[in-house]
């Protein structure tokens, strides 16, 4: 028999209200976790009472445990209760503090814009694509032969001199970077089965001045057909298109006679002026300063492929005839949008892109 003395009724009430006033005082749930690890936790002053129970006498035992564990009820009841209330209150804490005003005006980060090169580049892909043209690209570093001798440019023509042309070292392996776009016609016929309707827009080198004018690096677009019977009036009426596709409709071109090595005959490419449209020629109350009152602005370089260049590239000349036309897409922005210094395509100032409207996609 134990000599231990049962916890009177009153000890336990004590322990009782001692952890209800704790419960009722903790406010958070984390202040609610540690009165219940104090309360009824392995140390708690009724689990530690709990643990006496054994040494008891059975008649003892039945009474202590019984007001033992009616205590521990009231206080896991209260726990309970008093966690879902501070949880409740937390949250709706939270709500408040964490509420976010969705009508707000904010401030927006600044985005980009398509460089007007880009944006043209994809309208004219778009233009031609829609025609059933594909779009071809060539590589920018190039070689001579593709750049000048298949296109039919003599050993001693001009445009290779070094002045013009940026060869790269060692100079033996004849490689330069492409002064026009025109060798895609070479790797396009050379690679693509007939007929061949192909245009390539694509960045093109040149040793010149770097001023308002000119740009050492700068963009072309070249257009390639070789089919059966195809004539100057294909070439016509497709740049006639193109030109309403940029510039709206009313607009058109006009070819001067003009010599290329790989083409035969050649033309330049004249645009009507997209400013007086016009109505400037022959009438001095109404002087146009862009096209200085001639109408038409220069735009580019065409004409029907020389036979040459396409036997060079293994077609029948007997069956297939072709066209081709190249111009600046640089120059053309600057027609499109006014813009005169071309320095501002390179500058990367992202309020100049959003200026010229109508390039973007
Ligand atoms: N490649 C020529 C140039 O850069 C333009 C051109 C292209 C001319 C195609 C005729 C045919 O000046």
């Amino acid at each position: 028999m134990s000599d231990a003395q049962p916890l009177d009724e009153a000890a336990v009430e004590a322990m009782v209200s001692e952890a209800l006033a704790a419960i009722a005082v903790a406010d958070t749930v984390a202040d609610l976790r540690s009165v219940r690890l104090a309360h009824t936790g392995e140390k708690a002053p009724l689990a530690l009472a709990n643990r006496e129970i054994g040494r008891l006498s059975p008649a003892d035992r039945k009474v202590v445990g019984q007001l033992l564990g009616q205590a521990r009820a009231r206080v896991n009841e209260a726990l309970a209760a008093r966690q879902e209330a501070v949880a409740a209150a937390e949250t709706a804490q939270a709500l408040v503090a964490e509420r976010i005003d969705v009508t707000l005006p904010v401030e927006l980060s600044p985005v980009g814009a398509v460089h007007p090169i880009t944006g043209l580049m994809d309208r004219l892909e778009d233009v031609f694509v829609a025609m059933g043209w594909e779009v071809a690209e060539g590589p920018e570093l190039e070689a001579e032969w593709l750049n000048f001798d298949a296109l039919n440019f003599r050993p001693d023509h001009p445009a290779r001199l070094m002045q013009d042309t940026l060869f790269v070292s060692p100079v033996e392996k004849h490689l330069l970077m492409r002064t026009h776009t025109s060798p895609v016609q070479i790797r396009a016929m050379l690679q693509r089965e007939l007929p061949i309707y192909v245009v390539c827009p694509g960045k093109v080198y040149r040793a010149d001045e770097y001023d308002a004018t000119h740009l050492p690096v700068f963009h072309q677009l070249e257009g390639l057909v070789v089919d059966k019977g195809i004539s100057m009036a294909h070439l016509k009426g497709t740049l006639d298109h193109m030109a309403r596709s940029v510039f709206g409709e009313g607009m058109e071109t006009r070819l001067r006679p003009h010599y290329f090595p790989f083409t035969e005959p050649s033309a330049e490419i004249d645009l009507k002026c997209f400013v007086c449209k016009g109505a400037s020629v022959g009438n001095p109350d109404a002087p146009c300063r862009t096209c200085r009152s001639e109408g038409w602005i220069e735009w580019g370089g065409c004409g029907v492929v020389n036979p040459r260049v396409l036997q060079a590239c293994g077609i029948d000349t007997d069956v297939y005839s072709g066209f081709a036309f190249g111009m600046g897409i640089d120059r053309t922005v600057m027609f499109r949008n006014s813009a005169t210094d071309l320095r501002d395509f390179v500058e990367g100032d992202v309020r100049f892109s959003r200026s010229m409207k109508g390039m973007a996609r």
